[in-house]
C-alpha cells in the first residue's frame, strides 16, 4: 500500500543531500531537500542529537514523511572527539587542526557514526545507525567530497573518502550505508510505489 509517493530529507549540506539523493536515485526513489538548519542540543550523544532533532523538526514540517541524519568523526587516540562537536570542529579547526593534534600519534584509528531518523507518518519513527570504522590520514588528500573527507581512509581501502569521488564514496561511506538501509525499508515495507 502506497503511503507517500516523496521523502523530505532534512539538511542545510547539500553535500548531504547530493550523497543521498544519488543513493535514493538507485532505487528510483525521490528525495526532496528541505533546506533548513535546528539548533543542535548540546549533548556527548549523538542519539540525544537525532532525537531533539527530530522532534524539533516533527513541530516545523507537521505530519509528512521526512528523514533528519546526523554524523560525528569519533577519534580514539582523543577518547572520541570530536563526536557529537564535529561540526564546529571542522568550522573552528578544520582538517589540519586535527592532523595536528594528531602530530607524532600512531594510534589514528576512527569511526564515522551516522544516525538517521525516519519520521514516517503520525509520530511514527525508524531510527538507523551506521558505524564506519578507519584511520586519519597523515596529511589531507583529495579534492572531492566535504568536511574530513581528506583526512579519512575508511578501514580496508588505501585512499581518503575524498579521493573515492562521489559515487565511490557512497558505495563505502557511513551515508552511502545509511541511505541504502533507509531506501530498502522504504521499499520493503511498501512505503512508496
Ligand atoms: P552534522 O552535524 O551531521 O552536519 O555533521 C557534523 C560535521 O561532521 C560536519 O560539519 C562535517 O564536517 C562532518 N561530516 C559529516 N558527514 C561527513 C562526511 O560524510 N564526510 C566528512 N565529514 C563529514
Amino acid at each position: 500500500m502506497k503511503e507517500f509517493d516523496k521523502i523530505h530529507f532534512v539538511t542545510s549540506n547539500r553535500n548531504k543531500y547530493e550523497e543521498a539523493s544519488e543513493i535514493f536515485g538507485r532505487y528510483k526513489l525521490r528525495l526532496e531537500w528541505v533546506n533548513i538548519s535546528v539548533e543542535e542540543v548540546q549533548s556527548d550523544l549523538l542519539l540525544d542529537v537525532i532525537l531533539w532533532k527530530g522532534y524539533d523538526i516533527l513541530k516545523i514540517l507537521g505530519n509528512v514523511p521526512f528523514i533528519v541524519e546526523d554524523t560525528g568523526l569519533f577519534i580514539n587516540y582523543l577518547n572520541g572527539f570530536p563526536g557529537t562537536y564535529s561540526s564546529y570542529v571542522y568550522k573552528s579547526i578544520g582538517c589540519k587542526g586535527i592532523l595536528k593534534l594528531l602530530e607524532g600519534v600512531e594510534d589514528r584509528t576512527a569511526y564515522f557514526l551516522s544516525y538517521g531518523l525516519l519520521h514516517m507518518k503520525n509520530n511514527i519513527f525508524k531510527l538507523f545507525k551506521v558505524r564506519i570504522d578507519g584511520i586519519i590520514s597523515f596529511e589531507e588528500r583529495g579534492m572531492g567530497g566535504f568536511g574530513f573527507d581528506p583526512i579519512f581512509i575508511p578501514e580496508g581501502h588505501k585512499i581518503t573518502y575524498a579521493e573515492m569521488g562521489p559515487s565511490v564514496k557512497n558505495n563505502f561511506s557511513h551515508r552511502g550505508k545509511l541511505f541504502n538501509m533507509i531506501a530498502k525499508y522504504i521499499l520493503s515495507r511498501r512505503l512508496v510505489m
